[in-house]
């Protein structure tokens, strides 16, 4: 192989580092989130998630850029292993836009900070009572999106490596 394809595919690999080290903030703040019982404290949480989100973002991009312009490199599209990761990818990434939509970014209004709703910024309202932010924290699963989006990771990475088919 030559050498711009083994610079790609260290990119490619760069970008899953650089994705996990800044989704690692929102993973610790989802856990430490349902232990906080102080406003200030969770909007601080809230706000280091945030400030992890444009890295987090453009990671992801030159991972999936770089997977794919690899793949075409590698003549890899006549095999199932790469589109099923690129399948399991783009799926993970949906499935947390929908955690982020119905559980994160409500949780932003109701602490009274800036919020959006499908990228569009709302209006800051109140911050609701201590109990409902409790409530609505108490429904949300950080083991679930663990579990699914790690598991899922680490079986992409299992896919790129063994392709077993
Ligand atoms: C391959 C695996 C994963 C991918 C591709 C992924 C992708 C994303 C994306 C694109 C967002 C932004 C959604 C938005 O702005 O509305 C997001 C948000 C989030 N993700 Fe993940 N994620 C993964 C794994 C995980 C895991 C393992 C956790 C464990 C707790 C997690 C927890 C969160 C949380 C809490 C947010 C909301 C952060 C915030 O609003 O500040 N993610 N994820």
């Amino acid at each position: 192989m030559g050498s711009l394809y083994l610079w790609l595919k260290y990119v490619h690999i760069v970008a899953g580092f650089t994705f996990l080290m800044a989704h690692g903030v929102s993973v610790f703040v989802a856990f430490q989130l349902k232990k906080e019982k102080d406003i200030t404290r969770m909007q601080s949480l809230m706000d280091v998630s945030a400030a992890a989100w444009p890295t987090m973002m453009l990671s992801l991009l030159a991972l999936l850029v770089g997977g794919i312009i690899t793949g075409f490199m590698g003549g890899w599209w006549s095999s199932i292993w790469i589109w099923v990761s690129l399948v399991l990818l783009i799926g993970l990434t949906g499935w947390m836009f929908g955690v982020g939509q119905g559980a994160y970014h409500p949780l932003r209004r109701m602490l009274g900070m800036e919020w959006m709703i499908q990228g569009k910024p709302q209006p800051v309202e109140k911050a609701r009572p201590m109990a409902e932010i409790e409530a609505h924290l108490a429904k949300t699963n950080p083991r679930i999106l663990l579990i699914v989006g790690l598991g899922g990771f680490f079986f992409i990475l299992w896919l790129m490596i063994f392709k077993p088919f």
